[in-house]
């Protein structure tokens, strides 16, 4: 079921159009990865959806509320967090999360203690958030954003900044939070290789347009297998595989776009063109690369 349903949103700030049409969905239990480089609209799209800022046309439902004609319910089971998580440094994580709750009406100890443990900080839960790591502060920060136990989560860059353990971290969390709660979660990011091995779908935003959005395995299934020789020398490479789609990346390797089958003929071909083979493995196109593919586009960054 589609929980969370943007249809076509446009927004200017005076004369200068940000965003235009802008539509996506995220179902329950899927990781949106909401990718583009720095100001393509990933933050005034999410600002729009939290209601933080005005509309200028097009629609947002959350949980089957229109975010305009009844905002509190559209709003009420989100949980956000924009830029970087609002945390009191010299007070403990639990404490922190403590006085979230109180606005909330309050939470119980085991509540509080199985939240602490969902997001993995048992163990430094009472140390200053000041002594935390920057994943520790990120997990603190999507524990105070689920305290009211919503089932759709915005999250603006929560990796930005993060060394890779601390990404690993808080990857970790986002993919249990939807497969264990059923959460529908966005996640924006401006580095599509961060997002590709647990987001469910990726919706790419360049200049405040949509340009790919599908689910990552579609964007998977655009891998066509690719091998990379090693060999003495590559004079001449070119010509002998006129018929194939080859790269020449440097003097001793090539790429060939072949299906396995064919691997036999092409090294009887090498060898009895007196080519010297020294390696040959299968690379994978990364997700960056199959999304180029997709739209023929430029980079992402
Ligand atoms: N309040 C604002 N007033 C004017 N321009 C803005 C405002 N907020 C964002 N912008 C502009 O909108 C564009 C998109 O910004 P933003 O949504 O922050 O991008 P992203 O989050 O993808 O980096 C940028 O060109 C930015 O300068
Ligand atoms: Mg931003």
């Amino acid at each position: 079921m589609s929980i969370v349903k943007v249809e076509s949103i446009n927004k200017s700030f005076g004369k200068k159009k940000i965003l235009h049409d802008v539509s996506f969905e995220i179902n329950e239990g899927e990781i949106l990865g909401f990718i583009g480089p720095n100001g393509a609209g990933k933050t005034t799209t999410i600002k729009l959806m939290l209601g933080l800022q005005s509309i200028d046309s097009g629609e947002v439902y959350i949980n089957g509320y229109n975010l305009r004609k009844d905002f509190e319910k559209a709003i009420e089971k989100v949980g956000a967090i924009i830029e970087s998580p609002d945390v009191y440094m010299y007070l403990s994580g639990r404490e922190n999360l403590k006085l979230i709750a109180n606005l909330y009406g309050g939470i119980s100890k085991e509540e509080l203690d199985e939240l602490i443990k969902t997001v993995g900080l048992e163990k430094r839960i009472d140390d200053k958030v000041s002594k935390y790591s920057l994943g520790m502060r990120q997990r603190l920060g999507i524990a105070a954003s689920i305290i009211n136990k919503p089932n759709v989560l915005f999250l603006d860059e929560p990796t930005n900044g993060l060394d890779p353990q601390g990404i690993i971290e808080v990857r970790d969390l986002i993919v249990k939070l939807a497969k264990e709660r059923k959460m529908a979660i966005l996640i924006s990011s401006h580095n599509l290789s961060e997002l590709d091995s647990f987001i469910t779908d990726a919706c790419i935003i360049q200049n405040g347009k949509v340009v790919t959005n599908c689910p990552i395995k579609k964007l998977k299934s655009l891998d066509v297998p690719k091998y990379r020789f090693k060999v003495n020398k590559v004079k001449g490479i070119k010509t002998l595989f006129a018929n194939k789609k080859i790269e020449v990346p440097d003097d001793e390797t090539f790429e060939l776009e072949i299906d396995k089958k064919e691997i036999n003929s092409i090294l009887k071909k090498l060898i009895s063109n007196d080519y010297e083979v020294y390696s040959l493995f299968k690379v994978s196109m990364s997700l960056e690369e199959a999304f180029l593919k997709e739209t023929g586009g430029n980079s992402i960054e």
